[in-house]
């Protein structure tokens, strides 16, 4: 970011601080040296850290603070106040950390008659911790295999170097592309607000300078996992001591007159969203078929672009199974205030060059089609090399398959929810890289349990929702504050115990649910069949 941009607000704290401005457990935002900090105070202890999340930019001072950290109003990163580092996805850089001085008998140096004993001072921005490669022990492994280049494998290689491994780490990427923000393919992205280089969650050379052996284009065959290798569709094999298998998940395909046509589309990789922008100028009518969140989020993107577009659902209300039929008949008017025009509780039969015709008997004009109807885990490889599968790759808390040497993490995992005790799998990017996370300390031989709360989110036009739990099978959800004012929280509950929360611009509710979620007694883990 740079200095221009940066609006300051607060008081200078190089100047000093009087201690009863931040009375335990509280924060306040000011500058120094021309950068926004914030002072965070726990007990006797006073922090001083950059202000602004390293992700995407979200004012710390509007976070929670847990602890000795401090978590992201936006996507619930997690940051240490003693380091600065980011401890959990999906911010993936430290903020900045500055000296505290606490200095007794302040009081002169205000202008408050009544100042109190105590202020302190925000000094010199201090380094910030580098990782250092250690010597492999005798249990780690020698070679680590990551198969997969998405949110899991990438998150899983930044940690195994950031921990200081200094094996042999390789990644295999069937993308053509480096590792990228997939969230925002269908978001920013699409809509033209983000550049290409933004949208890589590092550049080439951080693999480089990381010793990590990336490999794109390179899709996985088959796992040996008697003689510890992978077989790449190239012919050539790579041995592990570990392996990470992160391959995440597949669109679904649809299968009518029509659908192999040049102007339909899909969206899973860079190279997909990279296709329909540069189509985009050319295109007059879309139609998205699928009423997803990435159908919905499309939508949203290309009227930013001004094309006109219907979207086909199967489903009578938008959501309605995840979000309740309130919030999916606000979704819908959202759209509707936006142009779109839904076609719902019916589906697509077939394409032709420049329509696609329904069920119903309409013929929608469409000289671009995408189609979001929803993904599938990439289990071919997991299948092939024999791993326990119950719709996704079974694993146990500590993301282990039933094969030993073999993690899973990302999309194609169900693990142990660890408040239901339940196996679930969800597709969401912050969980894939807390996985990824997670898996590679285990990898390490950690043995750290994987029991985040599942964190998701969406963007459509200027509305942001952000899901906080699980909850497969809801039968109440109740809302407090207003839906139309956008300005509430949903609870969702089954046979009366809460299971998740959605937030409409209530941010600070999402980090408590998620405190409350981590705070509940966990169920018993259960092990792999
Ligand atoms: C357009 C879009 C928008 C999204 N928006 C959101 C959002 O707003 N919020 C949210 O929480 N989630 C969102 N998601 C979901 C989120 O991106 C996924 O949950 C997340 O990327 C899963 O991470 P992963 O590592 O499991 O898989 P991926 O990120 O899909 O990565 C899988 C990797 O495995 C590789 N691979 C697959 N098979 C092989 C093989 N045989 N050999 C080698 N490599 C292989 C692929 O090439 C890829 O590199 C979105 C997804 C998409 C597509
Ligand atoms: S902006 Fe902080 S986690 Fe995304």
């Amino acid at each position: 970011m740079s200095e221009e941009k940066v609006k300051l607000s607060g008081p200078d704290l190089t100047q000093g601080v009087e201690l009863t401005a931040i009375p335990d457990g509280t924060m306040l935002l000011g500058h120094a040296q021309g950068e926004p900090v914030l002072l965070a105070r726990r007990g006797d202890e006073v922090f001083a850290i950059g202000a602004i999340c390293t992700h995407y930019g979200a004012p710390l001072e509007q976070g929670l603070l847990v602890g000795d950290t401090i978590r992201c109003p936006w996507h619930h990163a997690c940051f240490s106040l003693r380091t600065g580092e980011a401890l959990r996805a999906p911010a993936r850089d430290p903020v900045s950390r500055w000296r505290v001085e606490a200095v007794r008998d302040a009081a002169r140096q205000f202008t408050s008659v009544d100042a109190p004993v105590g202020a302190v001072f925000v000094r010199e921005k201090m380094e910030c911790w580098e990782p250092q490669p250690q010597a492999l022990s005798a249990e780690q492994p020698k070679s680590v295999v990551i198969v997969g280049g998405g949110a899991a494998g990438n998150a899983a290689a930044e940690v195994l170097r950031h921990e200081g491994y200094s094996g042999r780490l390789t990644m295999l990427s069937a993308d053509d592309t480096l590792p990228c923000d997939r969230p925002n393919l269908s978001k920013g992205y699409l809509a033209g607000a983000a550049s290409d280089e933004s949208n890589l969650l590092r550049p080439r050379e951080f693999y480089k300078k990381n010793d990590i052996d990336l490999r794109l284009g390179a899709r996985v065959v088959a796992i040996d996992a008697a003689s510890w290798h992978v077989q790449l569709a190239n012919g050539s094999r790579h041995d592990y001591d570990a392996l990470l298998l992160a391959t995440g998940a597949e669109p679904v395909r649809l299968d009518i007159p029509g659908a192999d046509l040049p102007h339909v589309h899909y969206l899973r990789t860079l190279a997909d969203s990279r296709a329909l922008v540069a189509k985009a100028p050319a295109v007059k009518h879309a139609v998205v078929i699928g009423a997803s969140f990435i159908g919905l989020e499309v939508a949203a993107s290309l009227r930013a672009r001004n094309i006109g577009v219907h979207v086909v659902g199967i489903e009578t209300i938008l959501m309605e199974k995840i979000l309740g039929p309130e919030v999916g008949g606000f979704i819908r008017r959202l759209h509707e205030k936006h142009g779109v025009a839904f076609h719902l509780g019916t589906t697509a039969i077939s394409i032709g060059e420049g329509n696609v015709k329904l069920k119903n008997g309409e013929s929608l004009e469409a000289d671009l089609v995408v189609v979001g109807i929803g993904v599938r885990p990439a289990m071919s490889l997991a299948e092939q090399a024999g791993l326990a599968i119950d719709r996704g790759v079974t694993v146990n808390e500590y993301l282990e398959t039933s094969i030993p040497r073999i993690f899973a993490a990302g999309d194609i995992v169900r693990w142990p929810d660890r408040l239901t005790g339940e196996r679930i799998r969800v597709e969401h990017f912050v969980v894939a890289e807390r996985q990824g996370q997670t898996a590679a300390r285990n990898i390490l031989g950690r043995r750290e349990i994987f029991d985040a709360v599942p964190f998701f989110w969406t963007e459509q036009y200027d509305l942001g929702i952000a899901y906080v739990g699980h909850a497969e099978g809801w039968d109440k959800a109740g809302i407090d504050g207003q839906l139309e004012e956008r300005n509430c929280a949903i609870t969702y509950r089954r046979d009366g115990r809460k299971l998740a929360v959605a937030m409409i611009h209530r941010d600070i509710d999402g980090l408590r649910a998620e405190v409350e979620f981590e705070r509940a007694n966990p169920a018993a883990p259960t092990s792999i069949k």
